[in-house]
């Protein structure tokens, strides 16, 4: 990695320390920020290819590179700490040189893939810090002989997909829902989609990876060994290292599937059709899941705020099949043939992401598509179904309050595949015995938090008596700090360590302990060390 002094290294270098010379805002690290640009230009393959890719705050795109890849709007805010640096390479050896100076001058590192962490955690830290942004690194290689692909953490889903179908429509591959998460935080969190019932989680999926260590040394699944590789399939990429691509096994789908979107009110019996949704949804056929996403919402015919529920639903056949299986077991909702709509699979993806039927497939390669806003979630896992009574309580949070004016409920059936798959096959606990998981959100316009994020709270506390408990859990990808922020082995293993993990935390802080024992890598909630 190191080459020799030349002229151009030394123009570059002075560029930089000029540049920063005029930025005032970090004046009083100039120094500091000189070395570690000093160290990424002298110690890169490539001095020139490399100075291209830094950003510092003064550069006039530093803003909207930034930016870009900000999914929570909380998160703009003028007193959020911003990083000294963006990185974002082309090529890898660039990575590895961040990872040698980053340590050398004790800048620490957040990697950012699609940017949809619920905390930030991948653009926000309280110290001095560089945000490594893989949105350069994006390749979907998919192999068709052998149902695989190679795909690049800084790519999405939706061009994930859109790479598989693009291959073969009889291809797909049981990641989320939303077609603009980072395949590196994503998967590295678990990943579920509309086909986990059938197929598992999108980390349950992973067959190999490619790794970068805190000694800056790129690994596959076989030099990693079993043990790291087990620990970035669910327990969060972060907390260990860099992930660069992911191999993936790809699934069958069949040619024609079939979705609705069908929506009830309180005034249609709405508590009661949810409460049996929770005797069907987690046990019918592995080819159906019926996800439940409901809203607060004014009632235009009484003029009074009601609960709005859609039963979002992917089926992995045709209509007839469909109807018949629903007439059987979940009469209660009324589904009619004119609910339902026949797609291929990937048009299915372009429903599910709240993309109307028809638009082009290319809407899946548009990373700004979708507004955004300011929001803060949190999740649980019912592991019995919640009585009518209990689901009238929840109505009461959303009657009349303000703060729930954008407050969404979804409910996540499992069972399925994720009933088989034993709970330490990977770091994602959450199987047998999980009826449906529980996700809370609320969303507002602007960055200001209050009252929101108070009002979110006092629901999760509500909800303490019908949901898991010792441990409460939470899934890793919908992270919370409220959970805890604690940093030592006893501290998370008591809070955060058990709601996202249960007993594989013990293994993820003996992996962690192996990997990273100098806890290079670490943010609010990355695995401890042992010690
Ligand atoms: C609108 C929305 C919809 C969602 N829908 C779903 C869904 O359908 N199913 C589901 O399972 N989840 C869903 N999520 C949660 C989502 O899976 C997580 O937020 C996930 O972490 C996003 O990955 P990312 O790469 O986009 O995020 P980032 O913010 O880039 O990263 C998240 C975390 O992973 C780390 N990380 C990112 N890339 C790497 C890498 N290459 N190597 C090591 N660590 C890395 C980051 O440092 C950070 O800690 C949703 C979230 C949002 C905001
Ligand atoms: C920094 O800004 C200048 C113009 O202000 C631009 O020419 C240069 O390419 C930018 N650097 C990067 C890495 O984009
Ligand atoms: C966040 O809020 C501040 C005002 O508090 C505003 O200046 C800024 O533009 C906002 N950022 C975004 C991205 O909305
Ligand atoms: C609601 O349920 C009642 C009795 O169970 C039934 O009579 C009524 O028709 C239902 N209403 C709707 C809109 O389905
Ligand atoms: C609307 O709400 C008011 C106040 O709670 C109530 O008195 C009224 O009966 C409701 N109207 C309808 C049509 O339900
Ligand atoms: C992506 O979507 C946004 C919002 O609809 C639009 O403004 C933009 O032009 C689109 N970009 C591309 C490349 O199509």
């Amino acid at each position: 990695m190191k080459t020799p002094y030349s002229l151009l290294n030394l123009i570059v270098a002075v560029n930089f320390l000029l540049v920063l010379q005029a930025s005032q805002s970090l004046s009083s690290n100039t120094n500091d920020d000189y070395d570690f640009l000093d160290c990424l230009i002298h110690k890169s393959d490539d001095p020139d290819s490399i100075s291209r890719v830094i950003y510092t705050p003064s550069n006039s795109s530093y803003t909207s590179v930034l930016q870009f890849s900000i999914n929570n709007l909380r998160f703009t805010s003028p007193t959020t700490p911003k990083p000294r640096f963006i990185v974002t390479p082309v090529r890898e050896s660039q990575i590895q040189t961040l990872v040698y100076c980053s340590k050398k001058h004790g800048i620490e590192i957040r990697t950012r893939s699609g940017g949809h962490d619920f905390e930030g955690l991948s653009y926000v830290s309280q110290l001095p810090f560089v945000i490594l942004d893989l949105i350069n690194l994006k390749a979907v290689t998919v192999d068709i002989q052998t149902t695989t692909a190679w795909v690049q953490a800084g790519a999405t889903l939706g061009e994930l997909y859109y790479g598989i179908a693009q291959k073969s429509p009889n291809l797909g591959f049981p990641g989320g829902v939303w077609y603009a998460l980072g395949l590196g935080g994503h998967v590295s969190g678990g990943g579920y989609g509309t086909m986990r019932r059938k197929y598992g989680l999108a980390a349950d999926n992973v067959i190999d990876a490619q790794f970068i260590n805190a000694n800056g040394k790129i690994l596959d699944r076989k030099s990693m060994g079993e043990d790291l590789f087990w620990a970035i399939r669910g327990g969060g990429g972060s907390s260990f290292g860099i992930i660069l691509s992911w191999k993936i096994k790809l699934v069958p789908v069949p040619e024609t599937v079939t979705v609705f979107s069908v929506d009830r009110t309180l005034e249609q019996n709405l508590t009661k059709i949810i409460h049996k949704w929770q005797y069907v949804a987690p046990k019918t056929d592995k080819d159906l899941d019926i996800r439940v996403v409901m809203f607060s919402v004014i009632n235009p015919s009484t003029g009074n705020r009601t609960i709005r529920a859609t039963f979002e639903t992917l089926f992995l056949g045709g209509i007839n099949r469909l109807l018949v299986l629903m007439q059987e077991e979940f009469p209660e909702l009324g589904l009619t043939r004119e609910d339902c709509t026949e797609v291929s699979w990937i048009e299915s993806v372009v429903v599910g992401s709240s993309f109307t039927n028809g638009e082009p497939l290319e809407i899946l390669l548009n990373r700004t598509a979708m507004p955004k806003n300011s929001f803060k979630g949190k999740s649980d896992f019912a592991t019995n179904p919640i009585s009518e009574d209990g689901f009238e309580g929840i109505w009461e949070f959303y009657n009349d309050k303000i703060e729930a004016g954008m407050a969404l409920l979804v409910l996540t059936p499992y069972g399925g595949k994720m009933d088989e798959i034993p709970e330490s096959v990977i770091p994602f606990p959450h199987r047998l015995g999980s009826l449906y998981m529980i996700e809370y959100l609320v969303v507002w316009d602007g960055n200001e938090t209050s009252p929101h994020i108070s009002w979110i709270r006092s629901l999760y506390s509500y909800m303490s008596s019908y949901v898991s408990s010792s441990p409460r859990r939470a899934y890793l990808n919908y992270n919370d700090l409220d959970l805890g922020v604690g940093k030592t082995y006893a501290e998370a293993g008591k809070t955060w360590g058990s709601n996202y993990f249960k007993d594989n935390f013990n293994r993820l802080v003996k992996v962690k302990t192996m990997a990273d024992p100098g806890n290079f890598f670490k943010h609010e909630q990355s695995i401890p060390t042992r010690f």
